[in-house]
């Protein structure tokens, strides 16, 4: 996942840069100063969210997720999952066993139209997308248990329930707000009447991200996205998670789901958002809302590359000031253009000038291509250095010498030194006594749902 490690690029970039390019791009910088303040708000933010008295005011929710065990790795069985939440739809078969986990999935498109239509089209057509695999993979008869990560804030009132509180990531489909998506889910199904599927749990993709590495590592805590959306969730005792309503089932200890993108909701980053920041956030379809995402998720980074390289080439800074017709389109720049341009490694700009030519420009010159490549790389810095900002956060909340934090979503898989930047940024602000690794997570939203299905049909069991 991280193909040239190792190479930091900054050195030799830093001095090519054209000054004005420099200076444009320094408001993306954050000292260690201002990433300190930053954690110390986003704790207390979470603080208010686990406490009843606080809960209704927070803006960092803290949802407890109902999910009060780590997997110890004797879960067995065959189980369904879906995933809904990202860039895709995906259906798995996953089969456990001891030490073993076999997965096979489909990925399905998810229509624009459906993702802000009505709730009948969208869960209509994921109980198509379930029934169309069941068929292929032979299983449309068999009542097998079922997880479904659903990757957007739910209030749980238990394992098998969420209520919406709002759609995030591009989704707009109002009259879902407020129910529960499981039971949403349930009536698609037996509309059909050709699935036969027993609902186990609902799930956030950090919790599934969170259980599959723990899965392979029990040293893991902590479940972090930094995809389409970003978010995280860690391991809190029971007696701290006020709003958790279930009788202790001998853990003491419940994964908190913090929906930590809407940190900054109530103005409290302002100051370091820029105005292209404010301005995404604006044209966007949920403005105000999400704030702290907006500056760290693949769904924006692209954007902000776009705008702010518009910026340069109508100053006549880049592409001669040509080209400004292309960078005016809408989302024209995919967040993975940065990964790839990102990914040359020094003096080369075989892959920038490839994604250069996507764009329809085949003209770019040397300086260009490393301008180009110092405004993604301030972007997706700042990005890993919040994300690391997160992570410290949890880290000392969690509070154990030795902790694995699970990492999922395509920004850190793809991008080649999103990993290095955080655990740079990790070791300058967390305190040194804590032993820390990050490891990717395979799978997650998968491994995790049929984890979490496997522990709810055992306990159903017992
Ligand atoms: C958004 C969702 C959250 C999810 C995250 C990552 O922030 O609200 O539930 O975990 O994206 O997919």
């Amino acid at each position: 996942c991280n193909p040239v490690a190792g190479q930091r690029p900054e050195s030799w970039l830093q001095e090519k840069v054209t000054r004005e390019v420099i200076e444009g791009m320094a408001e993306f910088e954050l000292d260690n100063n201002t990433l300190k303040k930053t954690m110390v708000l986003f704790l207390d933010n979470i603080e208010r969210g686990l406490k009843k008295e606080t809960h209704e005011s927070s803006i960092v929710k803290c949802f407890p997720t109902y999910v009060q065990d780590l997997p110890n790795g004797t879960e067995k069985g065959k189980f369904l999952a879906l995933d809904l939440g990202g860039t895709n739809f995906r259906v798995l078969m996953v089969e456990l066993d001891v030490g073993k986990c076999d997965l096979k999935s489909e990925v399905y498109a998810i229509p624009q139209e459906f993702m802000v239509g009505t709730g009948v089209q969208l869960f209509d057509h994921i109980a198509s997308c379930l029934a169309d695999f069941t068929k292929k993979q032979g299983i449309q008869d068999e009542k097998l248990p079922l997880g479904f990560t659903f990757s957007f804030p739910l209030v749980q009132k238990g394992l098998r329930s969420g209520l919406l509180v709002r759609w995030t990531k591009g989704f707009n489909i109002p009259e879902v707000i407020g129910t529960d998506v499981v039971q949403w889910l349930t009536e698609a199904i037996t509309r059909r009447g050709d699935v036969q599927i027993d609902i186990c749990a609902v799930l956030n993709d950090t919790t599934g991200t969170l259980m599959s590495c723990a899965w392979k590592n029990p040293e893991c805590r902590i479940g972090l996205i930094i995809g389409t959306g970003h978010n995280g969730c860690y391991l809190e005792t029971q007696a701290n998670a006020e709003l958790f309503d279930e009788p202790d089932m001998g853990s003491g200890k419940v994964i908190i789901n913090l929906e930590a993108a809407a940190f900054g909701d109530d103005g409290c980053l302002d100051d370091l958002r820029t105005d292209i920041d404010k301005q995404i956030d604006n044209d966007s379809i949920n403005p105000g809302k999400q704030v702290y995402e907006k500056l760290i998720s693949g769904m924006y980074l692209g954007e902000l590359v776009r705008i702010y390289t518009l910026k340069f080439i109508k100053n006549g800074i880049i592409f001669g000031g040509q080209y400004v017709d292309i960078f005016e389109k809408k989302e024209i720049f995919e967040t993975s253009y940065i990964s790839d341009i990102e990914a040359d490694p020094e003096g080369s700009y075989a892959k920038t000038s490839e994604t250069l030519k996507i764009l329809g420009i085949t003209d770019a010159s040397e300086q260009d291509m490393i301008n180009l490549r110092f405004i993604c790389q301030a972007i997706s810095k700042r990005s890993a250095y919040l994300t690391a900002a997160t992570a410290c956060v949890l880290t000392r909340k969690v509070n154990e010498p030795k902790i694995v934090i699970g990492i999922d979503g395509s920004v850190y898989k793809y991008h080649p030194y999103f990993r290095d930047h955080m655990m740079e940024k990790m070791t300058e602000l967390i305190d040194s006594d804590y032993e820390f690794n990050l490891m990717l997570s395979e799978d997650g939203s998968g491994r995790g749902a049929a984890l979490v299905a496997a522990m709810a049909a055992m306990r159903a069991k017992q």
